[in-house]
C-alpha cells in the first residue's frame, strides 16, 4: 500500500536568484525519469500545490511555478521567511530534498474556458499564476480576452521579468509599482487603480487572484459593482500547513480544510469571517 507521507527525492537542476530573498528552484527526479500525470494530462493543476521538504528542517507548501504539462521538472519560487525557506535558500545546484504531493484543488481550468479571464497577482504570489498562464497560453484558442495584472513595491520586486516579455505576445500584461525607479515606464500605483481602467465583458468574465488579503479585499470591492459576482472570483489561500491530505487538522477554517477543500476557493465559498 502507498504511503501518502512519503516524499520523493529530487534534485536540484538550476536555481534562479530574483532578489535577496527569493530564488526559483527547478527539481527533477534523481533518475531524471519525469513526474507523473494526471488524467489531462498535467504534472499539476496550476495553483495546486507541493510540500517541498528537508531533512531536519521540515516541510513547506509552495505552487509550483513550472509549465503544468512539463513532467520533466517541478519549479518552485520560495521567498525566505523562515526555518525551511532559509534551509532551501542555503541548497545549491545538484543538492537533493524530497517533494510530495500535488495536493488541493487548483485553479478550475475547465469553468475558465470559453470566458475572458483576469489574473490578479501581487508580491510573492505570481507563481501559481505563473502556471496558469502557461497552461492559458498553451491552449490559447480556448480562452477568450486574457488580461494579467501584477503589483510589486518596487521594479526589482517584479519576478519572472523573462517569462513575462515572453507572455506579452499572447496575452495582455499590466506592470505597476507602488515605488517606481528612475528607468521605470510602467505604471504607478495599485493593481486596483489599473483594474479600474480595463474594459470587462463583465458577463463573461472571471478572476484568479493569488495575493495579500488587503488586495483580495479592495479587488472584490471593485470587481462585485462592475458585475462580477463572488462566485467567479477565485483566491488561493494560504494556511499553515502539515500533512496537506485533512488529516492533521493544521490547515482548518470554518468547516473547510485547506489543503484539500483549496487552496482555490471561489470567494462565496469563504465564510466572511475568515482572515483573507
Ligand atoms: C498553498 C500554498 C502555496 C504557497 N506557495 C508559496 C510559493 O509559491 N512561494 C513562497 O515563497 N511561499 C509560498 N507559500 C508560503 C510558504 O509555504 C511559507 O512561507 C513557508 O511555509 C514558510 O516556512 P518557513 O519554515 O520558512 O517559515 P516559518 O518559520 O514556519 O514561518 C515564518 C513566517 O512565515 C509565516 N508562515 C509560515 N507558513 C505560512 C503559510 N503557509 N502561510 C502564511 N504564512 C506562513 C509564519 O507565520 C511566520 O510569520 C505557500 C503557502 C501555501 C499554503
Ligand atoms: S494540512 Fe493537514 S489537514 Fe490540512
Amino acid at each position: 500500500m502507498q504511503n501518502i507521507y512519503e516524499p520523493i527525492p529530487v534534485k536540484i537542476q538550476k536555481i534562479e536568484i530574483y532578489s535577496g530573498d527569493v530564488k526559483l528552484f527547478r527539481m527533477a527526479k534523481l533518475d531524471g525519469s519525469p513526474f507523473p500525470l494526471n488524467q489531462n494530462g498535467l504534472v499539476f493543476v496550476p495553483g495546486q500545490f507541493v510540500l517541498a521538504g528537508l531533512w531536519g528542517y521540515g516541510e513547506s507548501p509552495f505552487g509550483p511555478a513550472s509549465h503544468p504539462n512539463d513532467s520533466s521538472c517541478i519549479e518552485v519560487v520560495v521567498r525566505k521567511v523562515g526555518q525551511v525557506t532559509s534551509a532551501l535558500h542555503s541548497l545549491e545546484e545538484g543538492d537533493e530534498l524530497t517533494l510530495r504531493g500535488p495536493y488541493g484543488n487548483g485553479y478550475p481550468i475547465d469553468f475558465f474556458r470559453e470566458k475572458d479571464v483576469i489574473l490578479i497577482t501581487g508580491g510573492c504570489g505570481i507563481p501559481p499564476i505563473a502556471s496558469l498562464v502557461e497552461y492559458i497560453i498553451s491552449n490559447r484558442s480556448d480562452f477568450g480576452e486574457v488580461n494579467l495584472l501584477y503589483g510589486a513595491t518596487t521594479p526589482e520586486d517584479l519576478l519572472m521579468k523573462e517569462r513575462m516579455n515572453e507572455w506579452k505576445r499572447r496575452i495582455n500584461v499590466t506592470l505597476t509599482v507602488d515605488k517606481p525607479a528612475c528607468n521605470w515606464d510602467g505604471n504607478t500605483g495599485f493593481v486596483t487603480d489599473c483594474l479600474e481602467h480595463l474594459k470587462i465583458n463583465s458577463a463573461n468574465t472571471v478572476v484568479a487572484m493569488c495575493g495579500p488579503g488587503p488586495m483580495v479585499d479592495a479587488i472584490e470591492n471593485l470587481l462585485n459593482p462592475m458585475g462580477i459576482p463572488d462566485r467567479r472570483i477565485f483566491v488561493s489561500m494560504e494556511r499553515k500547513m502539515q500533512c496537506g491530505v485533512g488529516r492533521c487538522q493544521h490547515c482548518v477554517c470554518g468547516d473547510k480544510y485547506v489543503c484539500v477543500d483549496g487552496p482555490v476557493f471561489n470567494l462565496d465559498e469563504i465564510d466572511k469571517a475568515w482572515d483573507k
